[in-house]
């Protein structure tokens, strides 16, 4: 007959080689799973004589509980050995620096939109905000822009897929002029606001980018002189370049909006760029169409407005050379402006 003890050490010894829970279960299954060697044993015990039966099948269920007993004291040391690896895996070294945290910064051009909205400010001129999905009518018709003007051509100005009452293809507005006349119509004059914002053209190049910004300025009340516009454009532009070695001229342009109209060169009289003229803004004296589009009375509200990219004045501001850095989100050129 097996002797039991024997049959106990191995299975002792299958148990302690078990590295795996699931290792451990098979090695349980071996001893006391349906077909294991006690449950063999259990049901051999039929054959005994009776006499027999009783003495063996106590030792058996002794055996058996060694196993068992053996089996959960197994189980146990895996389980916290198993704990034990967790929290080693998962500890934290209080003691090692920490990761620091590079804070964020104001791209450039922000940083300009900001300034403009700090300067603008200080001499009472609001700033407002307005849709970048406009309508023909504020983008061209209601700047007084022929039906035929190029603008509104597919070469110059995004649409989206969408149309207003009339069945006119949304345009993305590729200037900021349709604040003039959002903002008149739903305020009284005396009128004072810039609005400053994103704007959209079919334009991709070292100067150009589909998306740029632009600030628009809007001025009207009952006396409001193109000798205005000078003085409030020059002013503004040596307070944005914190400079007074600049000259301003105002060169005689076209827009449909404005009459007369201009475009505002500017030029450093000192420092590296010293001594060249360059493009800023266009401005003019607001059309009396225009004026009329406001809801307003052209005898008696005159004034002046200005559209000026933001991109260029950030690029003047910085000797920045090409327009495509401020949109490629390079860290090492952004870093250098905070
Ligand atoms: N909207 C013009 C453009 O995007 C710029 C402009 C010119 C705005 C003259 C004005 C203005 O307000 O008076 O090219």
């Amino acid at each position: 007959m097996q002797d039991l003890s024997e049959l106990i050490e191995s299975a002792r010894k299958d148990f302690a080689a078990a590295e795996q829970p699931a290792a451990l279960e098979d090695a349980k299954a071996r001893y006391i799973g349906k077909t294991g060697q006690i449950t063999v044993l259990m049901k051999a015990l039929g054959q005994l004589a009776p006499e027999e039966r009783r003495s063996r099948g106590q030792e058996i269920n002794r055996a058996k509980a060694a196993i068992e007993a053996a089996l959960n004291a197994r189980r146990e040391a895996l389980a916290e050995e198993e704990l034990r690896k967790k929290l080693e895996s998962e500890a934290i070294d209080v003691t090692l620096p920490g990761r620091g945290r590079t804070p964020g910064g104001i791209h450039p051009v922000m940083r300009t939109w900001m300034r403009i909205e700090e300067i603008f400010r200080s001499i009472g001129f609001d700033v407002a905000d307005g849709p970048e999905i406009e309508s023909d009518w504020f983008s061209f018709t209601a700047l007084n822009n022929p039906p035929n003007h190029p603008a509104r051509s597919m070469q110059d100005t995004f649409y989206v897929d969408r149309t207003d009452a009339e069945g006119r293809q949304l345009p993305l507005r590729p200037h900021t002029s349709p604040m003039q006349v959002r903002y008149a119509r739903t305020h009284e004059a005396p009128i004072k606001v810039i609005a400053p914002g994103r704007t959209y053209r079919v334009d991709s190049d070292a100067t150009h980018s589909p998306m740029f910004h632009q600030v628009e300025g809007l001025w009207i009340d009952e006396n409001v002189s193109f000798t205005d516009l000078k003085g409030v454009y020059s002013n503004f532009l040596r307070c944005f370049f914190e400079t007074n070695d600049l000259v301003v001229r105002f060169r005689p342009s076209y827009f449909p909006f404005t009459e007369p109209s201009v475009e505002v060169d500017m030029m450093f009289t000192s420092g590296p760029r010293k001594g060249k003229w360059l493009e800023i803004s266009g401005a003019g004296e607001v059309h009396p169409n225009v004026v009329r589009n406001y809801g307003l009375d052209p005898e008696k509200h005159i004034g002046f407005a200005f559209g000026s990219g933001l991109e260029r004045l950030t690029m003047l501001r910085y000797g920045i050379d090409d327009l495509r850095l401020f949109f490629e989100g390079d860290l090492r050129f952004l870093r250098q402006f905070n």
